[in-house]
């Protein structure tokens, strides 16, 4: 089992970094207990660290079945895309939304949506992966995490993937909020030691549309 943990915010080590650090954790904890037998990879991509562009809309990956831009989406993330049996996106909202790193990031699927829809290829690994959100904001927005999960639904389905459900938060806004939530850190520990000893239909997902 192969994981990519994909870190959107601009602000390094903070409230989202921090959430998906303890989710990390939760996995490699039951990693250990299994002794590391299990087979299974966990990597973890800033996307704040790697030079990409969002999609120019050059209609280049209609014309050859791959996107045609040459960056760090292309060379580093690509292959780990489609690696992946898990893709964990962990992002805090600005404006209602993801960040713009993470926006860049969902664009470049576009090209992955082309090899699926135009070209109708299969997953290059025949993989369905697994989508999963951590999300936070600093309000109490009814529908904060709503545009945030619809976009990652369509997102998912150009790799043939799932959205599985997500982790949210409210009221968390300065760097570091999230320390006075421990319950919070300890649901993402948790969920990371569920992933690899439980069937999905038991880890402890939020799995509402709007939660
Ligand atoms: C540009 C920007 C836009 C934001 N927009 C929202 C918003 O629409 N709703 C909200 O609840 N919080 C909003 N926030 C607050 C962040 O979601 C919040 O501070 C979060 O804890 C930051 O997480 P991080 O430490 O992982 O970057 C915004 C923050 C910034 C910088």
């Amino acid at each position: 089992m192969y994981i990519l943990a994909v870190h959107g915010s601009p602000r390094k080590n903070g409230n989202s970094e921090i959430l998906l650090d303890s989710f990390i954790k939760g996995l490699s904890q039951s990693k250990e207990d299994k002794n590391n037998l299990t087979e299974i990879k966990i990597e973890k991509i800033r996307l704040p660290e790697l030079n990409f562009s969002p999609c120019r809309e050059c209609g280049g990956c209609e014309i050859k079945e791959e996107c045609v831009l040459e960056d760090d989406f292309k060379n580093i993330l690509t292959p780990k895309i489609f690696s992946s049996d898990l893709l964990v996106v962990s992002t805090p909202i600005f404006f209602y939304s993801h960040t713009a790193y993470v926006q860049a990031f969902f664009e470049r699927f576009q090209a992955f949506w082309a090899r699926k829809y135009v070209w109708k290829l299969p997953h290059p690994l025949n993989k369905k992966p697994k989508g999963i959100l951590f999300s936070l904001g600093a309000t109490k927005g009814a529908k904060l995490f709503e545009g945030l999960i619809r976009s990652y639904r369509y997102v998912l389905d150009a790799i043939y993937g799932n959205y599985v459900g997500g982790l949210f938060f409210r009221s968390i806004e300065k760097k570091g909020d999230i320390l006075n939530f421990p319950e919070y850190l300890e649901r993402a520990q948790n969920l990371g030691k569920e992933i690899i000893s439980l069937p999905e239909e038991t880890w402890s997902l939020n799995r509402d549309p709007c939660p």
